[in-house]
């Protein structure tokens, strides 16, 4: 399996390259513009990979996606949640969907909570077994810390409804076995966690299942305030960033 994560330290975002280097099959996972389409092609193409698919965890509002340009640039569309509300054609995702790309697989789960259309991507290398070796997390699940539930919606109700949603992506993720490796979208500075977000970009499910503050709570209420309780203030440019990446915008600040 060739597996090349992308990290922006200044920000605390986290992208992925995961392939398959038999059948040169690979996927690139949330895209950031911060590094380009170019570099994304470039690494694939020195690792002998072609970009087969280009999947986006969910519709960002912290930083500017460089999926659009990445699938338009592959000769694909770029692959959502089936609910993103996204402007331009996408291909949709639903859960226990499988992308094959040889022996390494990807496995989408749905887990909304941070957004309604937010998603995890279990990993998996066929050649090693046939349990998955590691699971990207979006903005669910994150080392420390879980994705807040206040940006993409619009009223303190909604922002509750979200939090218990991602009470049940947690404790679904949680309950992989702990050997797995746990990739977020996130770490550090960024501002889609909150204030336990920690500066390690990668864990494992049983780590986070013993140390993780809030995904260890297993009451929804008390999880839901807890998690409402220690919200960083959002970022500045969310709004106009998401419509960017929603395809509604063509031009947005940076914030986080
Ligand atoms: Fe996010």
């Amino acid at each position: 399996m060739i597996w090349t994560p992308f990290y922006d330290a200044v920000h605390g975002c986290s992208s992925y390259l995961v392939g398959d280097e038999v059948s040169g099959l690979g996927v690139v996972v949330d895209p950031l513009a911060e590094v380009g389409a170019e570099e994304y092609l470039l690494t694939a193409q020195e690792a002998g990979l072609r970009v087969a698919w280009v999947v986006e965890t969910h519709v960002h509002a912290d930083h500017r996606s460089a999926g659009r340009e990445l699938a338009e640039a592959a000769g694909i569309a770029v692959s959502f949640h089936h609910r993103a509300p996204v402007s331009y054609p996408v291909h949709p995702l639903r859960d226990g969907q499988r992308l094959e790309l040889g022996d390494v697989v990807l496995e989408v789960w749905e887990t909304p909570g941070h957004t309604e259309d937010s998603l995890s991507l279990l990993v998996y290398d066929r050649r090693r077994a046939e349990e998955p070796w590691g699971v990207l997390t979006g903005d669910s699940l994150f080392v420390g810390d879980v994705g807040r539930p206040d940006l993409a919606v619009s009223s303190p109700e909604a922002a509750v409804a979200a939090a218990s949603a991602q009470f049940d992506s947690v404790r679904r993720l949680l309950a992989l076995p702990e050997y797995v490796a746990v990739h977020p979208a996130h770490f550090g500075a960024s501002a889609c966690g909150g204030i336990f977000l920690s500066r390690t970009p990668h864990s494992t499910i049983g780590f986070e299942r013993r140390h993780n503050r809030l995904a260890r709570i297993e009451d929804r209420q008390a999880f839901v305030d807890e998690v409402l309780r220690h919200l960083k203030p959002p970022p500045e440019a969310a709004r106009s960033i998401r419509a960017e990446n929603l395809g509604l915008a063509v031009k947005a600040g940076r914030s986080a």
